[in-house]
């Protein structure tokens, strides 16, 4: 979202006001950053301002009152302000991925907030596999962001974020802000930010923000769709043509987009670079009109992403004059262009009748209902709901508690031989800490942070344990291109115990750059093993990084006795660590994707293809489908305890019948088997036919823990594109060592039995299929 950017202009409208006083500026124009204030009292008797009416009113009335310049000046993101009528400018792009970050233009980090909480980089997050923390971290991030406004350093209130991409391909160098590869984890995830961020307090499902509700922020569900390839092999995301399948789109790239659309209540969706099936998305009427705004009743806005109007003429060559992309955009949805290229050209697309008016209305209305919604023409936006939310808020201890939890239950623990870890904290110990990460800062932020409101190294941590301590980077950077690691094998023979801090950085995977293989880069992996072999005791392996990296050479290597991914932590991800590390806390993080080894990388990262074609030998994408070798499988983690489960409700039905049901008796049959299409089945014969599932699960270890469970539904011998398993629930549960507990699961036919057949239609196919959780399974069969 950050390519050749090139609008300086920065707002001539940043007024500062504290909680208690508006204090203009007197240099600069008397613009408040809202409208519709007692000053100047001839705006705020315009029909716009008056808060009894609905949002849809004030809207109409506010866009009937624009002259064509001033309708066609609002279509981008710096949106200028209209004095006539009291407006003031408006900044529709921010950035808030994991915690209120400054890098778009619409938050200042200065002069009285400086900070914010750094939640762990997302992926990291997702790997707690836990809804409520998720939602709490939205919470955070929508309070804080409420606060920067207040305090008058916000010109916009509209975030983009979540990235809710499916992570398809390990390569992706924005892997990591995703919640991974799974689209049930994904569209949850969504579902929990969007809700946390927007101010939706009645979490549970019983309140719809809907389309007036007040907003606390704006959030926004990106990359719409079948985005996940920046910079690879020459083929750049703005080039790319996605090819995707009715059935892949079905239940893989449209999920998560249609959770946070339908569930979130999401008020925003950006579109995406790429072209899909030869259409950009940008300029997609089936896409963002047909899907979104109809089948999924979206109604907010839709921004492009930064500069994806003009590549459509530019770069793309699907629009032969700049006209025709601006004209397309606009008729297939879209609102307001992140760059300036609406601005430039809307206005000739008009005078050649490429482009009708009422278009420009459309998107002023969605632009300013959402501006609305968040109380920005309702006068003193201090004195409203979320007014009161002040500097202190930002940085809170609860906060920063938050920011720790999500560390350390997302780290995973991927290996722990002979139970050398959690390393013994009583005795006065000599620990080695090697690898050119052990100090890493920023690093542990990933990548759209602001300034965190801490800062504490791996190696600062893991030092308050340990007394005597001896660091070594090993290599100067992690580009590691050393020849000799003389010193770190020095460093690492002289102390009891060693931990090797080891990864990749946004040098390696970031925004316009994806990896070409899953290994270690330069020389990390022979630091790894000449420290780990001259080491007294089997070492303690900590991988830093978004995406999987090909480790087998660690997971066979005897020396190397435990195994840490801590993906990007965030700002209290080296306090994380060091507590699992010295046993404070007890890991249960459980990978968002499975691990790949580097035979993936046959596969060209063009191929959008999520299915398995044995024909071709194409190995497929996800835990879910991919048929070739994996190192660690979504899902797998391990922690200090052994947790063990069964199915509690066994006695219970293992059949599933739905030959009964009475709105389409007629089970239809296909060459390899029945079936039923949900929407025969019809929404109330799947409520009356949800099975429950009880899963009981016991902590056999001696520390206590937080645990996810993980339900799937799988098949031995999968046919017509239906998946070898998939994940259809998720719950976390605190176990003290020996405790049991039962968790409940309710699986609906029609949500998590089905599947989409070639067309994209959902169906339910007859079939012996399995529940299966750990390793136990039970059987499942279904009569259509
Ligand atoms: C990369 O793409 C550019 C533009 O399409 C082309 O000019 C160049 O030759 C390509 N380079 C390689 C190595 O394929
Ligand atoms: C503009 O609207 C008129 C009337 O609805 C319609 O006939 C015409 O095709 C539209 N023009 C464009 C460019 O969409
Ligand atoms: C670690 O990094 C900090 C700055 O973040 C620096 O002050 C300190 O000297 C570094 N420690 C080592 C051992 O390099
Ligand atoms: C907080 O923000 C200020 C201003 O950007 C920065 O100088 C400081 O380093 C930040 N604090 C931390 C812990 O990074
Ligand atoms: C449903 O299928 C089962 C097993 O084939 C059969 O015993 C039962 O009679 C069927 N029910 C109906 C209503 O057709």
């Amino acid at each position: 979202m950050k390519l050749h950017w090139h609008t300086p202009a920065p707002s001539a409208l940043i007024f500062f006001f504290t909680t208690a006083l508006l204090l203009l500026r007197p240099t600069e124009s008397t613009q408040p950053p809202y409208s519709c204030d007692s000053s100047p009292p001839s705006t705020s008797s315009y029909p716009f301002c008056k808060t009894t009416l609905p949002i849809y009113k004030r809207v109409r009335d506010l866009v009937s009152r624009l002259t064509l310049d001033e309708k066609i000046s609002q279509l981008v993101n710096s949106a200028p302000p209209i004095p006539r009528l009291g407006i003031p400018s408006y900044e529709w792009w921010s950035e808030a991925l994991h915690g209120v970050a400054d890098v778009g233009k619409g938050i200042k980090l200065y002069p009285t907030i400086n900070n914010a909480t750094s939640f762990p980089q997302v992926i990291l997050t997702a790997a707690s596999f836990n809804d409520h923390l998720w939602y709490r971290i939205g919470q955070v991030i929508g309070t804080e962001a409420r606060a920067v406004y207040n305090a008058g350093q916000a010109t916009g209130m509209t975030f983009w974020a979540p990235n809710i991409n499916i992570f398809r391909d390990p390569r992706w160098g924005r892997g990591q802000e995703t919640p991974g590869e799974d689209p049930t984890v994904a569209g949850r995830y969504a579902v929990s930010y969007v809700r946390g961020v927007q101010g939706d307090s009645f979490f549970g499902g019983k309140h719809k923000l809907g389309a007036g509700g007040r907003l606390q922020a704006s959030a926004c569900c990106k990359h719409f769709t079948a985005y996940d390839l920046d910079s690879w092999n020459n083929v750049t995301r703005f080039r790319f043509d996605a090819r995707v399948t009715q059935q892949d789109l079905a239940d893989t790239y449209h999920p998560p987009f249609q959770k946070c659309v339908q569930e979130g209540q999401a008020s925003g969706i950006m579109c995406a670079y790429n072209r899909v099936n030869g259409v950009p998305s940008c300029a997609d009427y089936n896409l963002l009109t047909k899907v979104a705004r109809g089948q999924w009743d979206f109604h907010g806005y839709i921004t492009s992403d930064c500069d994806a109007v003009s590549i459509i003429h530019d770069m793309q060559g699907y629009a032969k004059k700049p006209e025709d992309a601006v004209a397309y955009v606009l008729k297939a949805g879209m609102d307001v262009n992140c760059g300036s290229y609406l601005k430039d050209h809307i206005k000739s697309a008009v005078e050649q009748k490429k482009l009708n008016v009422s278009k420009i209305d459309r998107a002023l209305h969605n632009l300013f209902s959402v501006r609305m919604r968040l109380g920005l023409f309702d006068g003193n936006p201090l004195k409203q709901p979320y007014g009161t939310i002040g500097p202190d808020q930002v940085c809170s201890k609860l906060h920063q508690a938050l920011a720790l939890e999500a560390a350390q239950d997302g780290i995973v623990l991927l290996k722990n031989s002979g139970r050398l870890l959690p390393l013994p904290k009583a005795k006065a110990i000599s620990l080695a800490v090697i690898g050119p990460l052990a100090n890493a800062s920023k690093e542990l932020l990933g990548n759209y942070h602001g300034p965190p409101c801490k800062s504490v190294t791996p190696l600062k941590a893991l030092q308050d344990y340990a007394k005597d301590m001896i660091s070594n980077p090993g290599c100067d950077s992690v580009q590691c291109p050393q020849a000799s690691f003389d010193e770190a094998v020095g460093t690492a023979k002289e102390a009891d115990y060693l931990v090797l801090i080891v990864g990749l950085d946004q040098s390696q995977e970031r925004e316009g750059h994806d990896r070409l293989h899953l290994e270690l880069p330069g020389k990390q992996q022979q630091l790894i093993t000449s420290v780990a072999k001259v080491a007294k005791k089997p070492v303690v392996l900590v991988i830093l990084s978004g995406g999987p990296i090909d480790i087998s050479f660690a997971k066979l290597d005897k020396k190397v006795g435990s195994i840490l991914w801590a993906g990007y932590p965030g700002e209290a991800g080296g306090i994380a660590l060091a507590k699992i590390i010295f046993g404070d806390h007890n890991p249960g993080g459980r990978l968002p994707m499975a691990w790949y080894t580097q035979d993936y990388v046959k596969m060209p990262m063009t191929d959008m293809r999520i299915r398995p074609d044995p024909k071709t030998g194409y190995v497929g994408r996800t835990y879910r489908f991919y048929t070739g070798r994996k190192l660690f499988d979504f899902g797998y983690g391990l922690s200090y305890s052994n947790y063990v489960y069964e199915f509690a409700s066994a006695e219970s039905q293992n059949k599933l019948y739905l030959n009964e049901s009475s709105i389409s008796p007629t089970a239809k049959s296909s060459d390899s088997g029945r079936y039923q299409l949900v929407q025969d089945l019809g929404e109330e014969f799947c409520e009356k036919k949800k099975l429950p599932v009880r899963v009981g699960v016991q902590n056999h270890g001696e520390m206590a823990g937080k645990h996810p469970v993980l339900l799937f539904v799988g098949e031995k011998n999968p046919k017509n594109g239906r998946p070898m398993k998939r994940l259809v629930g998720f719950q976390s549960v605190i176990l003290n060592a020996g405790e049991r507990a039962e968790v409940e699961f309710v699986l609906s036919p029609c949500e998590h039995l089905s599947h989409p057949n070639e067309e994209g239609l959902m169906v339910v196919e007859e079939g012996s299929y399995f529940l299966g959780v750990g390793d136990v399974e039970y059987p499942l069969d279904i009569i259509v």
